[in-house]
């Protein structure tokens, strides 16, 4: 029986690792998604060199909700209506005008950081919801009945607190409320035998596969946010991991999920 999974942002970075990673079993069918699939040359590689040519791309911007429903309906039609796993990882990553790294107080106005939040908030947090709402209805038809979204420490309460970390806002609320994303579905999907779970994949160099190199200052912000964490939370491990590293863990999490997990948050880290 192959196994049906989809991947909602796997153009570069950790979702493109996991795209790679779960295409080497010719069992797995993977469709992946890209707000730009020619564009995306990392993932036309993947698709390409993929062993058993089990890479199927689609066109998907997460904060448009009709390109999720038509994506869904592609993936419904080839495999008979159904999806087993559901890998959400898209996230708004965007370094260009430096407001990614900022704190509340850090921002050049309040109309700055509104706007820096509310972008943030539909990708991030209103993404999540549309591609499980797309794809609900296949995953029903599946046989794990598997919901997962890429997370991170960043929008967990307790880490936050703990790291003293002030930095990265827009982003850390907004995956914050994707984790209650992730919890309200639990509790919605409970009674059908799913799992809706978090996991983060820890700090990862995910440089390799960016559109363009790190700046300097996008390297110092870095720097800052690393700093942070391992002078607060001394246990961390200082280093980052790579994309291989951290997404073969991150796919033992998922593989060992079982209905009595949901609503549960993983870390790579432990
Ligand atoms: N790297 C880390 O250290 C780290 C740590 C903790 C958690 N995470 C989590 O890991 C996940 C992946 O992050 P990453 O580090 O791999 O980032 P990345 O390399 O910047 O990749 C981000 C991915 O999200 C996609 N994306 C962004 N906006 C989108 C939209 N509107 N619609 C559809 N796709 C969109 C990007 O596609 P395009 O190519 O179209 O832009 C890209 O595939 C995120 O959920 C992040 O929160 C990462």
């Amino acid at each position: 029986m192959p196994t049906y999974y989809a991947v909602i942002g796997g153009s570069r970075g950790v979702g493109l690792e996991i795209v790679r990673q779960l295409a080497a079993n010719p069992n797995n069918t993977v469709y992946v998604t890209a707000r730009n699939v020619e564009k995306s040359v990392h993932l036309v590689k993947v698709v390409q060199d993929a062993p058993a040519q089990n890479v199927v791309p689609l066109q998907v911007d997460v904060v448009d909700h009709r390109s999720l429903k038509a994506a869904a309906e592609q993936v419904a039609q080839a495999t008979g209506g159904a999806l087993d796993v559901l890998i959400h990882n898209a996230a708004k990553m965007d370094y260009a005008n430096g407001n990614q790294f900022r704190s509340l107080t850090e921002y050049d106005s309040m109309d700055a950081l509104d706007a820096e939040f509310i972008e943030a908030f539909k990708v991030n947090t209103l993404g999540a919801i549309h591609s499980i709402d797309a794809f609900l209805p296949l995953l029903r038809k599946g046989s794990t009945k598997k919901i997962i979204i890429i997370s991170t420490g960043g929008g967990e309460r307790n880490i936050v607190w703990q790291a003293r970390l002030n930095m990265t806002a827009a982003y850390g609320v907004t995956k914050c409320a994707e984790n209650m994303v992730m919890t309200k579905y639990a509790a919605e999907l409970v009674d059908e035998g799913f799992v809706v779970a978090a996991i983060s994949p820890g700090v990862v160099d995910v440089t390799g596969t960016n559109p363009s190199p790190p700046s300097a200052e996008e390297l110092a912000d870095l720097k800052r946010i690393t700093d942070k964490i391992v002078k607060n939370i001394p246990n961390y491990g200082d280093n980052p991991l790579t994309p291989e590293q951290s997404v073969k863990k991150v796919l033992g999490i998922v593989h060992s999920l079982g209905p009595q997990d949901t609503a549960t948050f993983h870390s790579v880290r432990g």
